[in-house]
């Protein structure tokens, strides 16, 4: 349904008053709208939900009509005002009075819950991104329709209040206070923001003296310094590195304990979940460290270019600032913590994640229409922030970084305080760098999916490369699929040769010119063209010896493994030389290349789960890890990289979940008792909890009571669900229901048990008996939890008669804010299914005939 605004009216200045009540849970209000009627009409349609309004009036220096019907669409979630009088065109202003409810649903307008001394307190704060705006004060609730607001509040004396510009001024009204901030420039109302509660605050500022303040609840505010820190230096960077300054006088970022989301860029007011922005150095793990950074660096692009100063027109085109956004934060994350190595973990994680989504038939293009606040939710996904990202950096590869920075100079230049399309983009790009700009992005944002190169000899010697669309689940391209093209820049590496080759492919075939004789070679190297690669057999076995000894790098390392894995799901090649490769990463001490071939045994874990070769899985699992087990150990060396730290923890992990280690899992045990250091805790609360019975459950429960960090709170709510007793994982899915834990954070047990293959039924059932608690918890602020509750519980089976349940259910039940995620699943799930069925046989043949010879030969042999 399309519900876009009729456009014979047009705001320009909205003076809105909100008086909150934070013991009643509602809130009055009342705003004057300065409009535009552009057409003559007497009727007047914004958006509003769950507001009620008795009456309207409109006014000019000649003119004024009292409402005579105010009729709500609900579906629309608008609102329409018919007058007495026809408004003939010009300028008015429309008063409207309102009431609220502060719902408890982390959207619009709502309250969240925190302790002082024991005591339950409350705060008032906003979430409006993308369509709840309409939920605080009538309005026009579309990215384009930009306005400047001001923004008065009424509030007991004691409490603070924030909103996106400065204080104006307070005036003293007895026991309360009127407060009045400045006012806006031009912007989307879904950046609108404003928080009440008891707050309080550190401060620094920029270079240039712009003020910026951290603000949490009572007792944690020493936690933000971090936060600060990274803010104030990340705005440096920026300022720096495209001379485009911040727009507003101040910025604020707040910590609120109940949030939908990891944070959001509320135009000089950024809120954040508390995990997302507080930091202990004491208490933290170092991976805390590394999603606070990316988080606040990835809230400030918004905050200063993309979203906040140029927004795009339409939602169909949010890749515009989440994309751009996740590109951006590696950029500044690698330049403020060089150390983190963070473009190979962009690699292994946001390329990675990418592709997987995007190799789906139910995918769509980045640029997809949608009409309803449901589907716009469902946007917020891996397409419009990972692979918006990956289309950046081939775009950044192609003009080179010199000159993509002069076209987003020129793009901020034509589009600062209003809207753009991917179109308009282009345009500027083209104009600025004088190459075909447009048609290279097309294919990459028009066209759902991405290709597979494939790489045969054609003669002895002589290499062509071939490219169509991929498809996770294999089998045969449709018509329309079969006509996918995609301009695809390759950098092809080449043994012996420092520098790679670049070739661009654009139609279905080329040849290389350069002969290859016996030689390896790596196409996509550096992992920078958004695609698969497939060899045939002979040019993959080439590739063993480098990645063995390292000729490549961990970004290719990575980036073969990931490809040959789907491609044998995919059944364009077979398991078997899934399970041939593996052992060549034996000698492997990178993180992000760690996390890839976790990764995909955590898969094949999943996908034997039941059967007579999950056994010999493990084993083969405990082997390949064995070496880099002995290599990192449990205790920190000093000096030691940011990522060895993140790799000690991923390959415990494994050691004692996936390989069933069992000396893992009685050190760790050791380590629960003694108390482990913050960077282990993870790894220990999950192998305890995986090898535990009553007594652990009883003992991380009380952890969980005991701690008011909730960095720990989450890791031991997400260890809850990894028992492996079904009885004690239906008990953490209840414990997640009561009154104990946060809905925002119900999500971890959930996850974590539907991620766990034996509890994966248990967490199927309690999402069935618990439907209506939580789609009525989850399906209005909480849409993507509900999205991200249904993945992790539905995606991981491997039978099409649970398919068939699953998706029988969901139509009993529909959910249509989780439509795409069921989707998905329901896809997973056939595809695993048919993994299963085709290749069981031959990877049972691999266990029996090749893993004894396995053994032998790779055991402690240095690679
Ligand atoms: N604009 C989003 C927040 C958001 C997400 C609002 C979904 C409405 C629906 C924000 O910029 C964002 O992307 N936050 C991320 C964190 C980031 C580090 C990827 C999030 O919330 O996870
Ligand atoms: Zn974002």
């Amino acid at each position: 349904m399309d519900n876009r605004l009729p456009e014979n009216v047009r705001p320009a200045h909205y003076h809105l008053t909100l008086a909150p009540d934070l013991k009643t849970f509602t809130f009055e209000g009342g705003v004057a709208i300065d409009i535009e009627v552009l057409e003559e009409t007497s009727e007047i349609t914004l958006h509003a939900a769950d507001l009620s309004i008795d009456t309207a009036k409109i006014a000019s220096r000649t003119f004024s009509s009292e409402s005579r019907a105010i009729k709500f669409n609900e579906e629309a979630q608008t609102v329409i005002l018919g007058f007495e009088k026809t408004l003939p065109k010009g300028n008015y202003r429309l008063s409207i009075p309102f009431k609220g409810v502060l719902n408890d649903k982390m959207c619009g307008f709502y309250r969240s819950s925190y302790k002082v001394d024991g005591e339950e307190r409350f705060m008032a704060v906003t979430q409006f991104e993308a369509t709840d705006a309409r939920r605080a004060f009538p309005c026009w609730d579309e990215p384009a329709i930009k306005a400047t607001f001001t923004v008065s509040i009424y509030v007991p004396k004691n409490l603070q209040v924030l909103s996106n510009m400065p204080l104006w001024g307070t005036s003293d009204l007895g026991s309360d206070k009127l407060v009045v901030f400045e006012k806006t420039p031009p912007m989307s109302t879904y950046l609108l923001a404003f928080a009440v509660g008891e707050l309080e605050s550190i401060e620094t500022a920029t270079v240039r003296g712009l003020p910026i303040r951290v603000w949490t609840t009572p007792g944690k505010v020493e936690q933000g310094r971090f936060a600060l820190d990274v803010a104030k230096r990340s705005i440096e960077f920026f300022e720096e590195y495209l001379g485009v300054p911040y727009s507003l006088p101040k910025l604020d970022l707040l910590a609120v304990p109940d949030f939908a989301s990891g944070a959001m860029e509320n135009w000089g007011l950024i809120t954040f979940r508390e995990n997302a922005l507080l930091y202990d150095p004491e208490k933290s793990a170092i991976s805390a460290k590394q999603y606070v950074a990316s988080t606040v660096v990835h809230e400030n692009i918004h905050e200063l270019y993309f979203g906040n100063l140029v927004t795009m027109k339409w939602w169909d085109d949010l890749w515009l600032n989440e994309g751009f956004a996740t590109w951006f934060e590696s950029l500044c994350v690698n330049h403020l913590f060089p150390e983190w190595d963070i473009w190979t973990q962009f690699v292994s994680s946001d390329y990675a994640s990418a592709l997987a989504a995007d190799g789906l038939l139910c995918t769509h293009p980045i640029e997809v229409e949608v009409n309803n606040p449901a589907e716009i939710g469902e946007i917020f996904d891996a397409i419009s922030y990972e692979k918006g990202a990956c289309v950046i950096r081939m775009l950044v590869e192609y003009l080179g970084e010199d000159v993509f920075k002069k076209c987003l100079k020129a793009y901020f230049g034509h589009f600062a305080y209003a809207n753009a399309s991917t179109d308009d983009l282009c345009a500027v790009f083209e104009g600025v760098s004088g190459k075909p700009v447009k048609s290279f992005m097309d294919g990459w944002i028009k066209q759902a999916g991405y290709p597979v190169v494939t790489a045969k000899q054609y003669r002895s010697g002589f290499v062509i490369l071939e490219q169509e669309r991929f498809l996770s689940q294999g089998g045969i391209l449709s018509r329309e699929d079969e006509r996918k093209r995609w301009i695809v820049p390759l950098d092809i590496g080449l043994e012996g040769l420092k520098e790679p080759r670049r070739v661009v492919l654009s139609d279905k075939s080329d040849q290389l010119r350069f002969g290859v004789g016996d030689k390896w070679l790596k196409v996509n190297k550096g992992q920078g063209a958004f695609c698969r690669a497939h060899y045939e057999s002979e040019l993959l076995r080439r590739l063993y010896k480098p990645i063995a000894g390292g000729e490549l790098p961990p970004i290719d390392r990575f980036g073969i493994l990931n490809d040959v894995f789907y491609n044998a799901r995919a059944g364009r090649i077979a398991t078997s030389e899934l399970f041939s490769l593996l052992p060549y990463y034996k000698g492997e001490r990178n993180y992000a290349v760690w996390q890839g071939i976790l990764g995909i045994l955590w898969s094949l874990d999943d996908l034997l789960f039941g059967t007579d070769v999950s056994k010999k899985l493990t084993y083969f699992s405990l082997s390949l890890m064995d070496r880099i087990g002995q290599r990192v150990g449990w205790d920190p060396n000093e000096n030691e990289p940011h990522t060895e730290k993140l790799l000690r923890s991923a390959v415990l992990r494994g050691l004692g979940n996936l390989a069933n280690d069992p000396a893992t899992a009685l050190e760790a045990n050791k380590r629960f008792k003694s108390g482990a250091s913050p960077d282990l805790k993870e790894a220990v609360y999950g192998i305890v909890a995986a090898h535990g019975g009553e007594d652990r459950y009883q003992s991380l429960l009380d952890m969980y009571r005991a701690s008011n960090l909730s960095e720990e709170r989450v890791r031991i709510l997400r260890a809850l669900g990894k028992f492996r007793s079904t009885d004690l994982v239906r008990a953490a899915l209840e414990f997640s229901l009561s009154g104990e834990v946060r809905p925002q954070d119900a999500i971890f047990i959930m996850g974590s048990a539907g991620a766990n293959a034996h509890g994966r039924n248990q967490a199927w059932r309690f999402l069935q008996e618990n439907w209506e608690v939580l789609n009525k918890r989850y399906a209005e602020g909480g849409l993507f939890l509900l999205q991200s509750v249904i993945g992790a519980i539905c995606g991981d089976f491997v039978s099409e008669d649970k398919a068939d349940e699953i998706e029988k259910f969901f139509a009993e039940h529909p959910a249509p804010s989780a439509k795409r995620a069921i989707e998905k699943s329901l896809e997973r799930i056939r595809m695993n299914a048919r993994w299963l069925v085709r290749d069981l046989d031959s990877i049972r043949e691999f266990f029996t005939d090749r893993y004894g010879d396995f053994l032998i030969k790779h055991r402690n042999k240095p690679g």
